[in-house]
């Protein structure tokens, strides 16, 4: 282990006094784990403490993260602008349920939202659906999805899916598994973790074990060598989620939906610092260990290896687009003029504009057993940049 870093605390707005007693009993779980460890922690450890630990991660603890308005939230999602996101994925669920079986399984279904508005988007459609089960490992997000799913078709699994026939769906769900982080030096690579220094969480870095060292190395060996004192984020488990899933599809496509790039934008050499972010009240900061359980903390997907990932587990690669070009491949501008509102164009706006999530956000497709194309990637599929 050697140098530790600090980074200057944001200036957001102060948590209540019950959000702040939850992250210090959240801190001190992790100190705890640090201790045990020997004194330092993998970021990916930390993340995943900081997320999903039981009763007290940002994902497990009861806090409203989805949303705006008067009951506040930390970020909004593409199904919470709209019902016409889950419209236009409706027209390519639907193309692809006509093909396999009437099963949808969605992975993170959040507050539910995009599950009621895809079942009815389908049932407008008169498309058949006899199952949607949801994957979700946050026993209080679980309820919230309950509360406002009233559909008998709907249930919740304990363990992974099998042999699914259909569309799987993950929203926004690849941007929150833990990531590791590196930092290139000179010949060597090191790991940056989580220590303790005068009780307070801070960052230490150590050589990085061969997983991580290798996993560098892969991606220089596509993206060129990195500048000496380059940091970044690999998302291994990712990685290990997409090959799994890969065992849970039969027949049908999976639809992965988030921000990110191809592995050289995303490795770019100017992209000095990697694209860990946290969400805290509709505001976006850089330090993760600023009241750990009370922000969301992300990092962009590294595409190419989400779709590498699935080949190398026996999928097609079926299509990889900007969510504009996928949303107006699936007709969310005709359901637009249809809605004839202004609050349908607006929502639309923020959908599809390169300067909202148009651009920035895509559209992966993998898949097995399809073998006509994909009505979303018509137009604008990028699978040869990955
Ligand atoms: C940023 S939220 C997105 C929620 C929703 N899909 C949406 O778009 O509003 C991330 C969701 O992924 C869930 N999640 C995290 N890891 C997961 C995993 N390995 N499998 C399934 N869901 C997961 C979280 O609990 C949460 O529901």
């Amino acid at each position: 282990m050697a140098a530790t870093m600090t980074l200057a605390r944001p200036s957001l707005p102060e948590p209540s006094p019950e959000a702040l007693a939850l992250s210090e009993r959240l801190a001190a779980l992790v100190g705890g784990e640090i201790d045990a460890a020997g004194g330092w922690i993998g970021f990916d450890r930390y993340m995943e403490l900081a997320l999903y630990a039981p009763g007290l991660g940002y994902y497990a603890a009861g806090t409203r993260k989805f949303g705006s308005g008067p009951e506040g939230g930390d970020f909004v999602t593409a199904p919470e602008i709209s019902p016409l996101f889950a419209g236009a994925l409706a027209v390519q669920a639907a193309q692809v349920l006509a093909q396999t079986s009437p099963r949808i399984v969605e992975f993170g279904a959040g507050s539910g939202r995009l599950a009621a508005d895809l079942l009815a988007a389908l049932d407008e459609r008169g498309v058949a659906v006899e199952r949607y089960e949801i994957v979700e490992p946050s026993p209080d997000l679980r309820e919230r999805q309950r509360a406002l799913i009233a559909d008998a078709r709907v249930r919740w699994l304990e363990v992974p899916p099998e042999g699914v026939c259909g569309v799987m769906l993950a929203n926004e769900v690849l941007d929150v598994m833990p990531v590791r982080l590196f930092v290139r030096r000179g010949e060597a690579v090191d790991e940056r973790g989580v220590m303790l220094r005068g009780g307070a969480l801070v960052f230490g870095t150590r050589p990085a074990e061969r997983t991580l060292a290798e996993a560098v190395t892969e991606i220089e060996s596509e993206v060129g060598r990195l500048p000496d004192g380059y940091g970044s984020e690999v998302g291994l488990a990712a990685r290990g989620w997409m090959r799994s899933a890969a065992q849970w599809l039969e027949h049908g496509i999976l639809l992965a939906i988030d921000y990110g790039f191809p592995r050289r934008e995303y490795y770019h050499p100017q992209r000095l610092m990697g694209t860990l972010m946290c969400h805290y009240r509709h505001r976006s900061h850089a330090d993760p260990l600023w009241l750990p359980g009370l922000n969301d903390i992300t990092a962009h997907v590294d595409f190419s290896a989400m779709a590498q990932a699935a080949h190398d587990a026996g999928l097609d690669v079926l299509g990889y687009a900007s969510q504009a070009h996928f949303l107006v491949n699936c007709g969310l501008l005709d359901a637009v003029g249809r809605a004839g509102t202004a609050q349908a164009s607006g929502a639309a706006h923020r959908l599809v504009s390169e300067a909202e999530m148009g651009e920035l956000f895509k559209v992966l497709a993998v898949g097995r057993g399809i073998d006509t194309p994909l009505l979303g990637f018509t137009r604008g599929d990028r699978t040869h940049t990955l």
